[in-house]
């Protein structure tokens, strides 16, 4: 399989989240924080969530708008409702997966369907391209047994969005081509993934650890990958006790980057227009 790989992308830095909280008190870690959205374009945001005391998710994500962007949750404990303006609602469940574009405006709300127990995945935010910032909104649920999946020699792919192994993920956008897969890999195990030389690119390790080009990079860290002219994908190993990691890679848009809180535009006058709208009740 590392025969597919000539050249592959070195870590050019790992970062570490940061914990916040955001919704109704939701604690969580933000993995791609504001400062990375540039280097990380078209990916705006990532959220990790997770714990196993109630307190820390019951809140849940109440009411609040969106503009601009496609919001994308993957889950792999516990259990939240998805409602929104656009009459959708369903019941995210574990291994399943979300995708919601917000384009012109949507209202939604998260909120934990349990009182108790573990919950816990990954909030990813998607920029949309200029001329697609006010498109209709579009939603897709896709339950666990329903998400594309490969399995290789120790290693077992979920394909979110994209392509891997000959496998087509659930989404595809031709704007950004972006690819979202979740690693599994068992002790040692190692994937080579093409990945388009142009693309931005990172790895998020949620369990156990993995080496990139000699480096590596532990549980709950960000390994940005090196944009290194003539590239042409990544090699992971994972460590003694396996590993699972998402990947991501997107082809960058280029485009100013405009936020507000829920709202990412491209100027601040169209920031402006979206919180008008907001307050006028046109977003739902
Ligand atoms: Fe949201």
């Amino acid at each position: 399989m590392d025969n597919t790989i000539t050249a592959p992308r070195t870590v050019e830095r790992l970062v570490q989240g940061q914990a916040t909280s955001d919704g109704a008190g939701v604690r969580l870690t933000r993995v791609l924080a504001q400062d990375l959205q540039r280097r990380l374009d078209p990916f705006l945001m990532l959220d990790a969530f997770g714990t196993e005391r109630p307190g820390d998710y019951i809140g849940g994500f109440p009411d609040h708008p969106h503009r601009g962007i496609e919001t994308i949750t993957y889950m792999l404990q516990g259990r939240m409702r998805h409602r929104d303006s656009a009459g959708h609602e369903s019941l995210m469940e574990p291994g399943g997966v979300q995708w919601m574009r917000a384009g012109r405006g949507i209202v939604h709300s998260e909120m934990p369907e349990q009182a108790e127990g573990a919950m816990e995945g990954f909030q990813l935010w998607l920029n949309l391209p200029a001329r697609d910032k006010l498109c209709p909104p579009w939603y897709r649920d896709i339950p666990a047994g329903e998400l594309p999946e490969w399995q290789g020699a120790g290693v077992k792919l979920r394909v979110i969005a994209g392509r891997a192994q000959g496998v087509d993920g659930a989404v595809q956008r031709a704007a950004t081509e972006p690819l979202y897969l979740d690693i599994h890999l068992a002790p040692g195990a190692q994937l080579a993934q093409p990945l388009a030389a142009g693309h931005n690119a990172f790895v998020y390790v949620y369990r156990g650890e993995l080496s990139i080009a000699g480096t590596l990079v532990r549980r709950q860290r960000m390994a940005l990958l090196a944009n290194t002219p003539g590239s042409d994908g990544v090699r992971l190993q994972a460590g003694a006790e396996g590993a699972r990691a998402l990947l991501m890679a997107g082809r960058p848009l280029g485009e100013p980057i405009a936020q507000y809180g829920p709202f990412v535009m491209n100027t601040q006058a169209e920031l402006v227009q979206a919180v008008q709208d907001f307050q006028a009740g046109r977003l739902g």
